[in-house]
């Protein structure tokens, strides 16, 4: 594929068909949104879109800055969390957020973001990228199936050296002045129109590119990586 030509393609769909989420439209400077980024993405790890909004408001009206929730008991923490599950996920947005204060500033690339506690490969991208404009990718189950359908890669997803392979793919596409808009393009595209059945091709924006499609193995009856 001639990523260039990609890029636009996916962005100019994500520019139409993006959803109006509560943390796309935090405003406040780059430390507000890079909060707001951080407990999205972290209730989304576990949990479906329409599920998140509520919590995610719910959390923000409750502790609106990382500062506020620095200040939050674990008690507090766990109460607001109640359903989410996997509770260790909201003992480390806590402990992260003292982290984080403790330090005095937001950190601002992804690599630094890896040093706060539970924040992650995905997390990391995901805040540096959307929040900060870093130009790193983030690869989560529905970018992995974008690209596996994309290059027609039939690899198994649990092997290490496959993410590794995923990774370094999609650190080539994301757009260089738009990575974070261009990474929850390639997510939302996996949410919705690249599903694991029954794939929207008709309506993608990047079927041209699509060698799975080609080869006629979109059809996730056919060995494409499953994930
Ligand atoms: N899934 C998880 N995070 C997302 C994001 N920022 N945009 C679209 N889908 C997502």
């Amino acid at each position: 594929a001639a990523p260039a030509v990609l890029r636009a393609q996916l962005l100019r769909w994500y520019d139409v068909h993006r959803r109006d989420l509560p943390w796309r439209r935090a405003s406040g400077g780059e430390e507000e949104r890079a909060y707001a980024v951080w407990v999205s993405e972290v209730m989304l790890q576990q949990t479906r879109v329409p599920v998140v909004v509520g919590y995610y408001e719910r959390w923000m009206a409750r502790w609106p800055t990382v500062r506020d929730l620095a200040a939050a008991t674990q008690e507090e923490v766990n109460e607001m969390w109640a359903g989410l599950g996997y509770y260790r996920r909201a003992r480390f947005l806590l402990e992260g957020a003292k982290q984080i204060v403790e330090k005095g500033e937001f950190p601002r690339t992804a690599s630094a973001l890896r040093e706060v506690r539970g924040i992650g490969d995905y997390t990391a991208g995901a805040i540096a990228s959307i929040a900060f404009n870093e130009v790193v990718p983030v690869v989560d189950g529905n970018v992995v199936r974008v690209i596996s359908r994309l290059y027609a890669i039939s690899d198994n997803p649990k092997e290490s050296s496959t993410m590794k392979r995923f990774w370094e793919i999609a650190g080539q596409l994301v757009d260089p002045s738009r990575s974070g808009d261009f990474n929850q393009a390639m997510m939302e595209l996996g949410a919705t129109l690249c599903s694991k059945s029954k794939p929207g091709c008709s309506g993608c924006p990047v079927s041209s590119h699509c060698q799975a499609l080609a080869l006629s193995l979109e059809n996730p009856s056919v060995k494409v990586t499953d994930f």
